[in-house]
């Protein structure tokens, strides 16, 4: 038995509710394993989301700490680094300590240069030029399954097409997705019974990337490839080469980014559109529908729910925070929250007002978000152009992971196979 599938401790580490924290804002949430989740990351999160569900509640689990529950706060809270710091983005907070990746854990003005150095791989023109790359990719993966009638859509898609993208993007080879997938999820859904142990969990998988970006990172200093790592390993920092310290933790930091979140996004969104067929027809239908869709979908299936740090003793939506406190972030409350969109569960192509957090807010917004909106609607226009009608296997049962990042796994798609293919 691994650690994965090892049983839930039977008593949840409880941490000491601070005396400052009223009783009324006391929930029992915990964040890596969310009740009702057997139905869905997204409906369980909304679950905590209550018509009496104050603004700012207060849970003991993962270390004890605040999460933020409407829209308004998670959007103010990413944009406003000067009361609320990326110093600690990870509960619990041992788990947060021993994270060291690079730019997530600065604030401005400190951030800034490094934050230059990632859009300039990563902006949109960029990613328009490898466009026609990432095309290819979707259409060999869909075309070596579309014939079966069937595939589980997390293994033999979601799992492979952004990885293979990322990877070809970085210049790294194929064969070591499966090693960096395994660090990958140690970073986002760390094991253990109790803070320490959750912090130890993340420490070891922080060094395993480390010690795989170490040589590719000796190797392509000073060198001229176009790929995304030489383009970071190479870049200035105010003026001087990026340090060797802050140039691990950066391109570590773009395979974490780049390999979890697309991924279980992709699968969320499919699980979706093989129960409304409506939906998938109305994109079939209109182009131009599809292409707007992507942001109504990343509004319906936010999968990251990280944490800022309180800088220093304040009240904040009438709740007394104290300097240290942690907040918890969880983006899919922003999309999902119904003062903010009506009737949030349904995927609305023709919706205005799109708000959500996706992608978070301010300084740390998304540096991938483009090179995200792209797999997202290559695969939407290459799936339905060889995949037009599917649905979820009769008794299918995804498996669902709460976490930093959402996941799900099992996710069986079947499909009429016209007779001549
Ligand atoms: C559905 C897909 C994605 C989602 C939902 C997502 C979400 C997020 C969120 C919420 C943050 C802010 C974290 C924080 O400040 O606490 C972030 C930052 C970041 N993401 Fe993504 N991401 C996605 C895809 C990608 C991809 C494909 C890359 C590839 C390179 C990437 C690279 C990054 C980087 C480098 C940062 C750090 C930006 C900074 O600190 O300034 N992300 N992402």
């Amino acid at each position: 038995m691994d650690a994965d599938t090892l049983p839930p401790p039977a008593v949840k580490h409880r941490a000491p509710v601070p005396n400052y924290v009223p009783p009324e804002l006391i929930r029992e949430v915990d964040a890596y394993a969310l009740d009702g989740i057997e139905e869905g990351v997204h409906e369980a999160w909304k679950k905590v989301q209550g018509a009496d569900t104050p603004p700012l509640i207060w849970t003991p689990f993962t270390g004890g700490h605040w999460i933020a529950t409407r829209g308004v706060l998670i959007d103010e809270i990413y944009r406003s680094p000067d009361r609320f710091s990326s110093r600690v983005i990870w509960v619990p907070r041992e788990a947060g300590e021993a994270y060291a990746m690079v730019p997530t854990k600065m604030d401005p003005p400190e951030h800034t240069p490094y934050r230059k150095a990632l859009d300039k791989g990563l902006n949109l023109a960029e990613m328009r030029k490898v466009e026609s790359d990432i095309r290819a990719v979707a259409i060999e993966l869909i075309e070596g399954f579309a014939a079966e009638g069937r595939c589980d859509f997390a293994r033999d898609f979601a799992g492979i097409f952004p990885v293979k993208v990322f990877l070809t993007l970085a210049g790294l080879p194929l064969e070591d997705a499966p090693k960096l997938n395994i660090l990958a999820k140690d970073m986002t859904h760390p094991t253990g019974d109790t803070p320490e142990e959750q912090g130890r969990t993340l420490d070891a998988a922080n060094k395993g990337f480390f010690a795989y970006v170490a040589p590719i990172i000796a190797e392509r200093r000073g060198g001229t490839g176009t790929d995304l790592i030489t383009k970071m390993v190479n870049s200035e920092i105010n003026g001087a080469p990026i340090s060797e310290e802050k140039a691990l933790g950066l391109v570590s930091l773009l395979l974490l980014g780049g390999l979890d979140t697309v991924v279980n996004f992709l699968s969320f969104m499919m699980i979706y559109l093989a129960r409304h067929p409506e939906t998938v027809e109305e994109m079939r239908a209109d182009p131009m529908k599809l292409q707007r869709g992507v942001e109504e979908m990343f509004r319906r299936f936010a999968v990251v729910s990280d944490a800022r740090y309180v800088v220093e003793d304040m009240e904040y939506y009438g709740t007394q925070l104290k300097a240290g406190d942690l907040i918890l972030l969880p983006t899919a409350l922003h999309g999902l929250d119904d003062t903010q969109h009506d009737d949030p569960m349904k995927v609305d192509l023709s919706r205005k007002n799109v708000a959500h957090s996706t992608f978070a807010q301010g300084p740390h917004r998304c540096a991938g978000m483009h090179l995200a909106r792209l797999e997202v609607m290559v695969t939407l226009q290459e799936w339905l152009a060889r995949i037009p009608t599917f649905a979820l296997e009769e008794g299918a049962a995804p498996i669902y992971h709460a976490g930093i990042v959402a996941a799900v796994e099992n996710v069986p798609l079947v499909w009429e196979v016209p007779a001549h293919s």
